[in-house]
């Protein structure tokens, strides 16, 4: 049986050529200053940005329109210090010899430990989930392309900070499950990043990375 999808009109501005070039060159040069950020400031973010940012992510595209994600946000001093605790244990794992040579050889430029300061420094805690399924009244749905979609809502996310004037650091202790115990969320979901978000404490330095350059990543046909 065909089922007949709601149509509505596409809102679509069509612009000139000229200003297209501007704003894709801008759009870029404001990206181009994006930075992970590890060294945050106490101070508030301002009300509304992070739920905006929040909505911006939940536009991405996903497989049938599934959205398999979901945000918790956490502002609240003592759960972000429960936070800590429990990444530094996994970290100190990680760090203490569950992450091979090779991948410490790898990290060694961004001087990371396991110490989280910042999770507890940062006024806010983005905890980005998959939903690798969905349960209505008992009945499992599947969702579908979950990793691609929510890296791509993550992505939109951390660039919405970006433009709104925030930091973030993409972060993962993993294994990350103590998120689901501490923010109480369900089994069909599983953490994929633990992001501090806030404005980088003032003299914060980061790692002079060179990204790859247009004709490294691209190739025209
Ligand atoms: C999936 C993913 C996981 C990451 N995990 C960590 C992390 O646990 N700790 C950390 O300090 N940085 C982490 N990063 C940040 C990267 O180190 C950073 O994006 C990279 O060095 C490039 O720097 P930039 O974001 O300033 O361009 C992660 C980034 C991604 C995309």
């Amino acid at each position: 049986m065909d089922r007949q999808p709601e149509l509505r009109e596409l809102n679509f501005e069509r612009r000139p050529p000229e200003e297209m070039q501007h704003r894709a060159a801008d759009y870029y040069e404001l990206m181009a200053r994006r930075r992970t950020v590890r060294e945050f400031a106490p101070d508030p973010v301002p009300p509304g940005v992070i739920e905006n940012a929040i909505r911006a992510a939940g536009t991405a595209p996903s497989g049938a329109h599934k959205q398999p994600w979901f945000f918790c946000v956490v502002r609240d001093a003592a759960l972000k210090h429960e936070i800590r605790l429990s990444a530094e244990k996994e970290e100190s794992l990680n760090y203490g010899g569950r992450f091979p040579q090779e991948w410490l050889d790898d990290l060694a430029i961004f001087g990371t430990d396991d110490v989280k300061e910042y999770l507890d420094i940062a006024p806010a805690l983005i905890v980005v989930f998959k939903q690798n399924y969905q349960e209505v009244d008992g009945v499992r749905h599947k969702n579908y392309y979950v990793n691609e979609s929510v890296g791509i809502a993550a992505g939109m996310l951390i660039a919405a900070l970006h433009n709104a004037g925030l930091a973030s650091l993409t972060h993962t202790p993993s294994p990350m499950g103590f998120l689901n115990s501490i923010l109480g969320r369900p089994k069909n979901e599983t953490p994929i990043l633990l992001m501090p978000v806030g404005y980088p404490k003032a003299g914060t330095k980061v790692p002079d990375l060179q990204r790859k350059s247009l004709s490294e990543v691209m190739k025209e046909y």
